[in-house]
């Protein structure tokens, strides 16, 4: 730090320029992330509140309230009006959470998680944080979790099963339903992961597969508002569909406004979950399902230019996520990226991964096929 201050002018200036040297969701080459430019009110709304800390509520209930209204939305849309949680940082704290609750409810010595082979490496985190052990079933063709083996792995020492609503790394939806039945004929906490494809999948125009609360093994989702839902980052949502699971998370805080905090981070934003509400208001569902529309149609576009030009998509999408193999995919993917292309490379599938976000439109997708065809040649 500098002996003296500088001007503010001259500060924001420089900021101004060194913003610059990131990647702009507007020129519609980010393809490689599940997070997008936060719909204009998000800003508005994160820079009225951007004061609030969550972590001490007593000085701010206004803002409380407002996370209580996000939350009582989500719930609504995830189908469990009484369900109960809290914005948070990501979904990596939500899947901590989860998971933390699952711990300290079941108190075994020796704790097993059983996870998709798909799961997000955030549980990988969760688990070593928490000294849980994970167990990985594996994947049927289409990248989902094959439910006979989330079955065999079930013990005395599993505290939960965890299944993915849209995974990172493909978008594909586990079969949550039947994973649901073995939760609850075991008795076992089931949590989803739906950071991703939970503001999706309750938009898409048909066939909708079950994967919130209204399945009763369902004990707690995933759903984070910066990624689909355009919010602010950043802005994570966990629910439990039983109050009683947050007093697994509840932790005495002695010298603050309030008595007790749930979630990992002290001070929290409270800009992040005025984002949220503000753009559930803005939007609602017609708005949510119109961008969801539009994402779905420009994957649609993109797959069907990906099989004109002879590349080998890796499954059908579920969602606004595709990934394809050509030959030598990591030499392409690296001349995409040298021509500005942000896509992934994914190394265990050897694929290349495209997520459709609602930054992209139609226009930046017809310029990303062009490239592929000539980069193909
Ligand atoms: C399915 C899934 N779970 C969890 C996460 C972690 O979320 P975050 O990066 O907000 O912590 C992601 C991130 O993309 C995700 O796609």
């Amino acid at each position: 730090m500098h002996q003296k201050g500088t001007n503010p002018k001259k500060v924001l200036d420089e900021l101004r320029i060194i913003q610059k040297h990131n990647q702009q969701y507007e020129t519609g080459k980010i393809l490689c992330s599940m997070c997008t430019k936060p719909h204009p009110i998000a800003k508005k709304a994160y820079t009225l509140f951007f004061e609030s800390n969550l972590g001490d509520t007593g000085l701010f209930p206004a803002t409380a309230q407002l996370e209580q209204e996000t939350i009582t939305q989500l719930a609504d849309l995830l189908n469990c009006k009484t369900a109960e949680g809290f914005i948070v940082s990501g979904g990596t704290e939500a899947n901590l959470l989860a998971l933390t609750a699952a711990r300290n409810q079941t108190q075994k010595a020796e704790p097993e998680v059983i996870l998709p082979e798909s799961a997000h490496f955030s549980f990988t985190k969760a688990c070593n944080l928490l000294k849980i052990q994970p167990k990985y079933a594996p994947l049927d063709n289409n990248f989902r979790v094959k439910p006979y083996e989330v079955e065999s792995l079930v013990n005395k020492n599993t505290i939960a099963i965890v299944a993915t609503a849209g995974s990172a790394e493909l978008g594909a939806i586990d079969p949550i339903e039947s994973i649901s039945e073995i939760a609850e004929n075991n008795k076992i906490n089931f949590h989803v992961d739906a950071a991703f494809g939970g503001l999706i999948i309750p938009f898409l125009p048909k066939n909708s597969p079950k994967f919130d609360f209204q399945l009763s093994g369902v004990t707690s989702i995933t759903v984070d508002p910066h990624k689909m839902g355009m919010a602010a980052i950043p802005t994570g949502g966990i629910l439990f569909r039983n109050k009683k699971m947050l007093n697994n998370l509840k932790t005495e805080t002695p010298y603050l406004s309030t008595d007790s905090q749930y979630t990992l981070t002290g001070t929290r934003s409270g800009a992040s979950a005025a984002s949220a509400w503000a753009v559930f208001n803005a939007l609602g569902q017609e708005g949510y399902r119109k961008i969801v529309r539009r994402c779905l149609s420009n994957t649609e576009y993109l797959v069907g230019q990906i099989h004109n030009l002879g590349f080998k998509l890796l499954c059908k999408p579920e969602l606004n996520v595709f990934a394809f193999q050509t030959q030598n995919t990591k030499e392409f993917a690296e001349k995409l990226w040298k021509k500005g292309w942000c896509i992934s490379y994914i190394p265990r599938y050897e694929c290349i991964r495209v997520v459709v976000m609602p930054h992209i439109k139609r226009v930046h997708a017809k310029a990303f096929a062009t490239a592929l065809k000539t980069e193909k040649l």
